[in-house]
């Protein structure tokens, strides 16, 4: 083998050696706020918030965007990232139909997140939600 043989080889190799740490501190960036976050029960606002409007939709919380339907005083909160998994829009809760709509392209999801109406067909991501202490708490 000749010297410059070696020498490209040597190179080839340390670049292959250092992609996956190259990859692993870009997607980290993106990463960190959701993954750090996750399982972990994260206060998003007061319920004072939430009573005033039936829902809060709180942008960049420590799990990301998150939006939460109900009161202080019903049983079951509901909580969604708000981003419609059709092309990102934020979806609306509609309290009378008790669903939330896109007003992009009308996609249309349940309480569930689960979809009712096209054009997506993935559902929406779901958090648990709860109140303690006078703060809305949500967790993935
Ligand atoms: S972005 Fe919501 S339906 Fe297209």
């Amino acid at each position: 083998m000749k010297r410059r043989d070696f020498i490209n080889w040597v190179g080839l190799g340390l670049i292959a050696s250092s992609l996956p740490v190259a990859i692993a501190a870009c997607s980290s960036q993106t990463d960190t706020p959701t993954s750090e976050a996750s399982g972990k029960w994260q206060t998003v606002g007061t319920a004072k918030e939430l009573d005033q409007k039936g829902q809060l939709l709180v942008k960049n919380s420590p799990v990301g965007n998150v939006l939460v339907v109900g009161t202080s005083q019903a049983g079951n909160l509901i909580a969604v990232d708000p981003a419609c998994t059709h092309k990102g829009c934020t979806v609306d809760w509609k309290a009378d139909a008790k669903k939330f709509a896109c007003p992009c392209h009308r996609a249309e999801y349940g309480t569930d997140g689960q979809v009712q109406k096209g054009p997506t067909t993935k559902p929406l991501k779901t958090y648990t939600a709860k109140i303690e202490g006078g703060s809305v708490l949500v967790k993935s």
